[in-house]
């Protein structure tokens, strides 16, 4: 059973409220809120256990040693990894694709060679390359994508040459929300010889990932986008590949002997975790990991998958709604604007309802929201008239909600085509974004003159 009220209760933020109105929080593509159990997790090594790992002969330091490693096994566990010498702890996605790039460049790439990456890449996944490709010489390849914010597969073929050296492409879009089809574009890049790292750092919070069944060679995600804290993340690497890598960062752990003479490195995974690891964090990953096992990946992507169609379906239902990404496989990102309001006025707009979205993706030009087990359909029509109508009805009544459907949305159109918003942007008063002058307007124009109406009629 789904008991999504137990679940949203081991969420103490979930109950709070924003400018005194209830939370939803969508901006989990950002970030994760965190289970009471991972921030007790954390405290209790603090509080009873703390000593720095594989340093100490102490009590304190192998037990310390002990949860860290036991930490290791339950990400090992947890993306069916075949060893634990495959398991290197990062600080997150970006640090082990920068890893990566930076020590794959150094030991297997010469000027010339290319990278494929995709046009739907997170930034993380095409900086570090781009450095890359500025220290080595090497060269940058993209797959482009169709209108549904598909990837193109026959496109993405021809992109190997025999200067391919390796594929680098996200799991599932941040923005757009698309699940590529990872196992078939590794199958792909095996074909010709060229090994495929996965940056999953939005699929792994979403559904079961199992790096032997899709045949990555390697793939990265961060703990703080599946629950876990910040600054604790993952590169998955096979062996054979690890070990023909040289070290990323020197000092600390990474060392077996060190002399002035010469230095011996660590054995694996060691070798590519210099210093004091966080490994207070990683017991906090281990223990968001546990979590999300316990519910069950299938459950949680089966919830998420019928939230974020409700949700499409009844986005599109307003006026001068576009939807950015349709993919045929498609995860519960979505990313949208209405009409001409600029994206970040939306995501002002509805963090005055205290909502809590992602209007200013780097980069980006839409709104995007992102539904996680956590939620439910009414909190995903609050996200559509959040305070409006409740205050329209006057009722607190949480089945008035639930009961919105085709007439209330009429209101929720009103809403965000609203007249005085529009007007501010014709009269260009709200343009750009990032202007705190915007945010006051915004803020005001929703301000509500009477308690009980939160919106004025044009
Ligand atoms: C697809 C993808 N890759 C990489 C990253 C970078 O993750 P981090 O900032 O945790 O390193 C993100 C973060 O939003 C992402 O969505």
């Amino acid at each position: 059973m789904y008991n999504i009220q137990k679940i949203r209760a081991d969420f103490p933020i979930l109950s709070r409220e924003v400018y005194g109105k209830p939370l939803v929080y969508l901006d989990n593509a950002a970030t994760t809120q965190k289970p009471r159990c991972v921030v007790e997790a954390i405290t209790d090594e603090y509080y009873s256990v703390n000593a720095n790992v594989h340093r100490g002969v102490h009590f304190l330091s192998q037990q310390a040693t002990e949860l860290h490693e036991a930490s290791r096994e339950t990400v090992r566990k947890f993306i069916n990894a075949g060893s634990t010498n495959e398991i290197v702890f990062t600080r997150g996605t970006t640090e082990s694709i920068n890893l990566l790039a930076s020590t794959f460049g150094e030991a297997i790439m010469s000027p010339g060679d290319e990278v494929i990456v995709s046009v739907m890449e997170h930034h993380s996944n095409i900086v570090p390359w781009q450095l890359l490709a500025e220290r080595k010489n090497i060269k940058l390849k993209v797959i482009p994508m169709n209108d549904r914010g598909e990837l193109l597969l026959d496109e993405y073929e021809k992109l190997f040459t025999d200067r391919t050296k390796i594929v680098s492409v996200v799991h599932v879009s941040n923005v757009l929300g698309t699940v590529n089809p990872i196992k078939e574009m590794i199958a792909t890049a095996h074909a010709h010889g060229v090994p495929f790292l996965v940056d999953a750092a939005q699929s792994i919070p979403h559904m079961a990932v199992d790096v032997q069944d899709l045949d990555a060679d390697f793939l990265v995600f961060s703990g703080h986008k599946v629950y876990g804290p910040t600054g604790v993340g993952v590169l998955y690497g096979k062996e054979e590949w690890l070990n023909k890598l040289p070290p990323y960062q020197g000092g600390g752990e990474m060392i077996q002997h060190v002399s002035f003479e010469r230095t011996t490195y660590n054995e694996l995974p060691f070798k590519f975790e210099a210093g004091t690891p966080d490994y207070i964090g990683t017991t906090g990953l281990a223990k968001a990991l546990d979590y999300v096992s316990a519910i069950g990946m299938e459950k949680i992507a089966a919830h998420e998958h019928e939230l974020t169609t409700y949700a499409m379906a009844r986005l599109k239902e307003l006026s001068g709604m576009r939807i950015f990404g349709e993919a045929e496989e498609k995860g519960s990102v979505i990313s949208f604007l209405v009409g001409d309001i600029h994206h970040f006025d939306m995501g002002t707009l509805l963090d005055y309802c205290a909502i809590q979205l992602n209007g200013e993706k780097a980069g980006g030009k839409e709104a995007v929201i992102n539904i996680n087990f956590t939620d439910t359909k009414e909190k995903v029509m609050l996200m559509l008239n959040n305070g409006v109508l409740n205050h329209r009805l006057g009722s607190q009544d949480k089945k008035a909600d639930l009961t919105m459907e085709i007439a209330k949305m009429d209101f929720v159109k009103l809403f965000f085509g609203r007249t005085d918003l529009q007007t501010l942007h014709k009269t260009n008063k709200v343009k750009t974004t990032g202007d705190t002058k915007a945010i006051d307007i915004i803020r005001s124009a929703c301000e509500p003159a009477d308690p009980n109406f939160n919106i004025v009629l044009p």
